[in-house]
C-alpha cells in the first residue's frame, strides 16, 4: 500500500493524481489532502477518500471547512504553511504529489524533500527559485524526485538506466548530447502579433492541447511555462541552457526527445493527458493503467515542427537568460511572473506587457548567490514588491 499527500488537490493534477488513484484504490491510501480557498471541492474529495489530514492554506476556509467535517472525526484539519508543511513530511506518508501553483509550493515541496519522501514534482515553481538547494535536500534526505510535468516526464523515461536507476547524473559520460523540449506553441502560435496586446484572459487560457489550471495556462499562451520548463529540465537533467533545444510541436503527442551521441533520438509520445504521467510516476519503476485512451498515429497522421519563435515570446528568451545569470535571478524571473500573471487575469495588465514587467524587474534587480532559503525568500519577496510597483507604469 502506499501511502499518498496530495499539495493541491482541488486544483488540475489533484483531481487528475485521484482520478487515477481511484482507478487503483486498493493500493494507494490518501493520508493527506491540502487546498488553499476550495473548501467545497476539498469536503467532496475528503467525503469520498476520507484521508487523515485535510489542510487549508487559508485560515478562514480551513475553519469553514473543519465546520463541515465536524462528524469526520478520523479527519484532522489544519491550516496554513505550518499544516501543509506538517502534513508533506508526517511519517505515514511514502509519496507526496506536489501539485501547489506557483511559489507557495516551495515550502511545503522542501518540506517533502527534508522527510525523505518520494516527491512527484508537478510544482516547478520550487525548483525553478530554490534549484541547487533543493536538489541537496533531496540528496542528503534520501527523498526521490519524479518529474510529472509531461515534457519532464518524456525525458525522464527516455534517459538511460544509469540515470534513472544508478543516480549518475553526468548525462555526457552515459552518452547524451542534447533534449529537446517540445511545446505546443499555445493559442497563440499564428495570431497576428500586432493584436497580442489586446488578447483577453478567456482567450490566452483557452489551450488547444491541454485543460489546465489559469495561471499555467497564460503562461502556456506567453510561453514562460517552456521557460520554466527549461530552467527546471537544466535541475532535473544536470544540463546546462544551451543543451537545451525547445522545438514547437503543435500535435503535443511527443512529450519530449533525449538525443544521444550514436545519432539516435528517444521521444515518449502519448495523448495529452496528464495522467500519464502521474501514473508514470506513482508507480514507478512498475507500470499501471491511467484511463488514458490509447494514441492512435494513424488519426493524428502527422507529427509537425517548428522552430521557436523567439520574437513573438520574448518571456522563453528572459528565462534562458535568468537561468544563464544563476543564482536568485530565477527566483526573480519566477516572481515577477506571477505577479505579471495574475495582473493580466485580473484585467489590470495587458498580455504583452507581462514580458516588458518581467524584464523590467529583472533589468531592476541583481540576482545573488542562492545559498540560502532566506536569500531566496528575500529576493522572491523584493521581486514581487518591485514589480507591484512597476505595474502601475505598464
Ligand atoms: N495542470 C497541468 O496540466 C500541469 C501540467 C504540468 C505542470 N503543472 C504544474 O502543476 C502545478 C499545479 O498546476 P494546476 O494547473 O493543477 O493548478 P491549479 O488548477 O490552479 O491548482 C492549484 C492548486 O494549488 C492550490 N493553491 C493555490 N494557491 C495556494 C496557496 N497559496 N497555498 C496552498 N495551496 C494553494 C489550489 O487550491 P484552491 O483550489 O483552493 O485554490 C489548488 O489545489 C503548477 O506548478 C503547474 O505549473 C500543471
Amino acid at each position: 500500500m502506499i501511502r499518498v499527500c496530495i499539495l493541491g488537490a482541488t486544483g488540475s493534477i489533484g483531481v487528475s493524481t485521484l482520478d487515477v488513484i481511484k482507478q487503483h484504490a486498493h493500493q494507494f491510501k490518501v493520508v493527506a489532502l491540502t487546498a488553499n480557498q476550495d473548501v467545497e471541492r476539498l469536503f467532496q474529495q475528503c467525503v469520498e477518500f476520507l484521508p487523515s489530514y485535510a489542510v487549508m492554506a487559508d485560515a478562514a476556509a480551513a475553519e469553514q471547512l473543519a465546520a463541515r467535517l465536524a462528524h469526520f472525526d478520523e479527519i484532522t484539519v489544519l491550516s496554513g504553511v505550518e499544516g501543509l508543511k506538517h502534513v508533506a513530511s508526517l511519517p505515514e506518508v511514502d509519496t507526496v504529489m506536489a501539485a501547489i501553483v506557483g511559489g507557495a509550493g516551495l515550502l511545503p515541496t522542501l518540506a517533502a524533500a527534508q522527510a525523505g519522501k518520494r516527491v512527484l514534482l508537478a510544482n516547478k515553481e520550487a525548483l525553478v527559485m530554490s534549484g541547487q538547494l533543493f536538489l541537496d535536500a533531496v540528496h542528503q534526505h534520501g527523498a526521490q524526485l519524479l518529474p510529472i510535468d509531461s515534457e519532464h516526464n518524456a525525458i525522464f523515461q527516455c534517459m538511460p538506466a544509469s540515470f534513472t536507476q544508478h543516480g549518475v547524473k553526468n548525462l555526457t559520460a552515459v552518452g547524451v548530447s542534447r533534449i529537446l523540449l517540445t511545446a505546443s506553441g499555445g493559442p497563440f502560435r499564428n495570431y497576428p502579433l500586432e493584436q497580442l496586446g489586446s488578447v483577453t484572459p478567456e482567450q490566452a487560457c483557452n489551450h488547444p492541447k491541454w485543460k489546465m489550471g489559469r495561471k499555467i495556462s497564460v503562461d502556456s499562451a506567453t510561453m514562460m511555462n517552456k521557460g520554466l520548463e527549461v530552467i527546471e529540465a537544466c535541475w532535473l537533467f544536470n544540463t546546462p541552457p544551451e543543451r537545451i533545444e525547445v522545438l514547437i510541436h503543435p500535435q503535443s503527442v511527443i512529450h519530449s526527445m533525449v538525443e544521444y551521441v550514436d545519432g539516435s533520438t528517444l521521444a515518449q509520445l502519448g495523448n495529452p493527458d496528464m495522467r500519464t504521467p502521474i501514473a508514470h510516476a506513482l508507480a514507478f519503476p512498475e507500470r499501471m493503467t491511467s484511463g488514458v485512451a490509447r494514441l492512435n498515429l494513424l488519426e493524428i497522421a502527422k507529427l509537425e515542427f517548428e522552430p521557436m519563435d523567439f520574437a513573438r515570446f520574448p518571456c522563453l528568451r528572459l528565462a534562458y537568460e535568468a537561468m544563464q545569470a544563476g543564482g536568485t535571478t530565477t527566483a526573480i524571473l519566477n516572481a515577477a511572473n506571477e505577479i505579471a500573471v495574475e495582473a493580466f487575469l485580473a484585467g489590470k495588465l495587458r498580455f504583452t506587457a507581462i514580458a516588458e514587467l518581467i524584464e523590467q524587474t529583472l533589468s531592476r534587480l541583481n540576482g545573488r548567490a542562492a545559498n540560502t532559503l532566506e536569500i531566496i525568500l528575500e529576493d522572491d519577496t523584493r521581486a514581487r514588491q518591485l514589480a507591484e510597483e512597476l505595474l502601475t507604469t505598464l
